[in-house]
């Protein structure tokens, strides 16, 4: 199977939700370039110059902004590479975007006003925060320390943002569409943790922090200020409790349910993700 008029370029190829879908891709027969800093082309969000040469001889592009598509500047950027990709001959976009997070619609609206064909997937929280990513380190460390009180999140599964990214990127019928996606149950980070440390055996506790408690907590981290506030926003103003329902965006892109927090976490308790012995902290 080929995506639409030549190969898919995957930015951050070689992140969470990106390597999944471009191993996925690769299985089904698409040519895939990875877009990140040490792709071959390089490119860099934060460098212009970079952009031109990974859309050659591309029809399709599975967008993820990086820090964050509600990092200041982030639409703007989206939108002119959005602009260049269609003026390179690309047909369809697929941007991953955040639930809940007002900052990330302008992003959201310049791919959906640059001419090609888009699908918006508006995630939640990755389960793989907890093994790939921020959250990892603090597992490990035994103490995960967040400003998000007692509020519930429905982790989705990287493995069904990729199913819907990749069901986007090659079938017809996405072309419109945002998809809300989270997992089928609404967990708090307490009760996360707690399922981690049930299937691992290693105590985690989660410590409700104050927002002030948690960016202070960062910049002894030596966290750049940029990023302290990004994570600030991230884990206080989305934590709010907005996000706390569950949505049926699997099931219509994907016509099954989402993967459950549990199955997630057996997978990569018996994977041995968190059997290192380690203390780091946030962000991991
Ligand atoms: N994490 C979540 O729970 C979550 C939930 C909803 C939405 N999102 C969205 O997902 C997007 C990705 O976030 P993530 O946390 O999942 O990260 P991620 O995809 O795991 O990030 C790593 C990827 O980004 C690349 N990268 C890093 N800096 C880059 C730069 N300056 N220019 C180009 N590529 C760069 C990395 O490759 P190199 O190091 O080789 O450049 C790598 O491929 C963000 O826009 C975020 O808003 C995340």
């Amino acid at each position: 199977m080929e995506a639409k008029n030549g190969m898919t370029l995957v930015l951050g190829g070689t992140g969470k939700t990106g390597s999944r879908v471009a191993g996925r891709l690769g299985e089904i027969g698409v040519r895939v370039r990875i877009g990140s800093r040490a792709g071959g082309p390089p490119f860099d969000w934060d460098d212009m110059a970079m952009w031109e040469p990974v859309l050659e001889g591309v029809g399709s592009v599975y967008v993820t902004y990086q820090p964050d598509l509600a990092s200041p500047g982030a639409a703007e950027r989206v939108g002119a590479f959005a602009d260049l990709a269609v003026r390179s001959g690309v047909r369809r976009l697929v941007l991953l975007s955040g639930r809940g997070e007002p900052e990330a619609r302008c992003g959201e609206d310049a791919v959906r006003e640059s001419g090609a064909e888009w699908t918006v997937l508006r995630s939640s929280f990755f389960a793989q925060n907890f093994s790939e990513s921020f959250f990892l380190g603090p597992v490990l460390g035994g103490e995960l320390a967040l400003p998000a009180g007692q509020v519930a999140e429905s982790f989705v599964d990287a493995e069904d943002v990729a199913d819907v990214a990749v069901a986007a990127l090659t079938e017809d019928g996405h072309a419109g569409e945002i998809y809300e996606l989270t997992g089928p149950r609404l967990l708090t980070f307490g009760e996360a943790v707690g399922e981690i440390s049930h299937a691992t055996g290693r105590e985690v506790r989660y410590v409700p922090v104050t927002t002030e408690e948690f960016a202070a907590g960062l910049e002894q981290e030596g966290v750049p200020v940029e990023l302290v506030q990004l994570l600030t926003y991230l884990f206080t103003e989305v934590l709010d409790g907005r996000n706390a329902h569950l949505t049926d965006g699997v099931r219509r892109a994907l016509g099954r349910e989402p993967g459950d927090f549990g199955e997630f976490v057996r997978g990569a308790a018996a994977a041995g993700v968190w059997s290192r012995h380690e203390t780091m902290h946030l962000p991991g």
